[in-house]
C-alpha cells in the first residue's frame, strides 16, 4: 500500500515535469513572438509588418514547418509606445516562452524592447529599425535593413547631386530616436558634402500645429526641407507648409512610407516630393513581383517596405534555426550572426559585425498620391 502510494506520487511528479518541460518552448510548436504598433499613430507600420511576417510563417508551415514542428506566431500590439513595447516583450518571453522575437519597426520601440531580449538571451530581429543604437544593445539583437548614417548619405547625395539643391532646412521630431538620430547624421553629412543647413526646427510626435516652425523655416528661404519623421505628422506638416506659402520640395526618409501619408489634402501638398526607403514595388525583380502577388492575394493590399522587411526577418530566423538544427536561443543567435548572401525578397542579406545588414536604398517620388521609383543608391 505504502509503496503504491509513493510510486503514484513519483508518477504524478514525472507527469507534471514532462508536461511543463514540453510547454517550455512550445512542445510540438515553435513559438515566435512579435511586437508592433497595430494601433495608434504608426499603426500601418505594425499592420504591414505582421502581415509580411504571417505570410512567411504560413508558407513555412505549408511546406512542412521547421525541425519537424510547426511555427506559431504570437503577436502583441504595443500601440507604438516604448513603455508598452517593454511590457509586451516581457510577456512574450516570460509568459509565452517564445524562443525568438521579431520587431519593432520604430527605432524608439526597438530600443525599449531590445534590452529585455538581450537580458533574457532571446534573439531579436528588427525588420525595419534603422537607428544604429538598436543593434548596439547587444549580441542577441539583429536587423535586416540598412542603418541611418547610410540613409543620411543617400538623402544628402540625392538633394545635392540629383536635385542640385544646396540650402536645406531641417525639421525633426524630438520624441523619436529615429528622427533625431537621422537629423544629426544628415546635418553632418550634408555639410561635409558641401551643402548648407539654413535652419533647424523641431516638434514632438502628435503635435497638431506646425505653423510656428514652418514660418521660421520660410524666413530662411531654404530650397528644400528635410523632415525625417513618421507619416502621420508629415501628413499634417505638408498641408500646413503649403498653407503658409512654402512651396519648396519636402524631402523625407523611410518613416514616410505609409498609404496614409498622402491622405486628404496631403496628396496635393506632397506632389513632387521625395523620400528614401528600402524597396520599390516597381522593381521588376521576380522575387519582389512574386511577393507582391502573394501579398495582394492574401491581404487585398499592396505591400510596403515594412511588409517586405518583416517577411525577410522571418526568413533569416528560420534559416538560422535550420542551420542550428535547434531553437536553442544561443545557437540560433550564433547562426544569425553568420548569415551571408541570404537571398531575401529585399535582396541579398549579409549580417555584419555590428549585426546590421548592408543593403541599397531607393528614392521614391510622390506623384498623384502614389510612390514612384526614382533611383537606387548602392551602399
Ligand atoms: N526606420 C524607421 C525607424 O527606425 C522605421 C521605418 C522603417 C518606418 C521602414 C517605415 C518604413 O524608426
Amino acid at each position: 500500500m505504502r509503496n503504491l502510494f509513493f510510486s503514484m506520487i513519483a508518477l504524478t511528479a514525472i507527469a507534471i515535469f514532462t508536461i511543463s518541460g514540453c510547454n517550455k518552448g512550445g512542445g510540438d510548436e515553435i513559438l515566435i513572438g512579435e511586437y508592433g504598433s497595430l494601433t495608434g499613430p504608426n499603426a500601418t507600420f505594425g499592420i504591414s509588418s505582421t502581415n509580411g511576417l504571417k505570410l512567411a510563417v504560413e508558407e513555412l508551415n505549408n511546406a512542412g514547418g521547421l525541425l519537424n514542428k510547426k511555427v506559431k506566431l504570437i503577436t502583441y500590439d504595443d500601440q507604438g509606445k516604448p513603455s508598452e513595447a517593454q511590457t509586451v516583450v516581457q510577456r512574450l518571453i516570460k509568459n509565452d516562452n517564445v524562443v525568438a522575437v521579431i520587431g519593432e519597426v520604430a527605432s524608439s520601440n526597438s530600443k525599449a524592447g531590445a534590452p529585455i531580449c538581450q537580458q533574457n538571451k532571446i534573439p531579436m530581429i528588427t525588420p525595419a529599425s534603422t537607428n544604429p543604437e538598436v543593434t548596439a544593445i547587444g549580441d542577441y539583437i539583429f536587423r535586416v535593413c540598412f542603418i541611418d548614417p547610410f540613409q543620411a548619405t543617400v538623402v544628402s547625395k540625392f538633394i545635392l547631386n540629383t536635385l542640385k539643391l544646396k540650402k536645406v532646412a531641417l525639421l525633426k521630431d524630438v520624441k523619436n530616436a529615429y528622427s533625431t538620430g537621422l537629423a544629426d547624421f544628415f546635418e553632418k553629412e550634408f555639410k561635409n558634402m558641401g551643402g548648407e543647413i539654413v535652419e533647424v526646427q523641431s516638434f514632438s510626435a502628435g503635435d497638431k500645429d506646425f505653423k510656428a516652425q514652418l514660418t521660421s523655416i520660410k524666413a530662411k528661404n531654404p530650397e528644400a526641407i528635410f523632415i525625417p519623421a513618421y507619416y502621420t505628422d508629415v501628413n499634417l506638416i505638408s498641408i500646413q507648409a503649403r498653407e503658409i506659402g512654402l512651396t519648396v520640395p519636402l524631402i523625407g526618409s523611410d518613416g514616410w512610407e505609409s498609404e496614409k501619408l498622402t491622405e486628404g489634402k496631403a496628396k496635393d501638398a506632397l506632389e513632387g516630393c521625395y523620400f528614401s526607403t528600402h524597396v520599390s514595388t516597381e522593381n521588376p525583380d521576380p522575387k519582389i513581383q512574386e511577393f507582391i502577388k502573394k501579398y495582394k492575394a492574401k491581404y487585398n493590399a499592396m505591400p510596403d517596405a515594412m511588409a517586405f522587411l518583416a517577411y525577410d526577418a522571418g526568413l533569416i530566423l528560420f534559416e538560422a534555426m535550420k542551420k542550428a538544427g535547434t531553437t536553442d536561443p544561443e545557437k540560433v543567435k550564433n547562426e544569425l550572426a553568420k548569415i551571408k548572401d541570404f537571398s531575401g525578397v529585399t535582396g541579398k542579406i549579409s549580417i555584419n559585425e555590428q549585426r546590421n545588414a548592408i543593403k541599397p536604398a531607393v528614392i521614391l517620388e510622390i506623384k498623384g498620391g502614389q510612390f514612384k521609383f526614382k533611383e537606387t543608391v548602392q551602399p
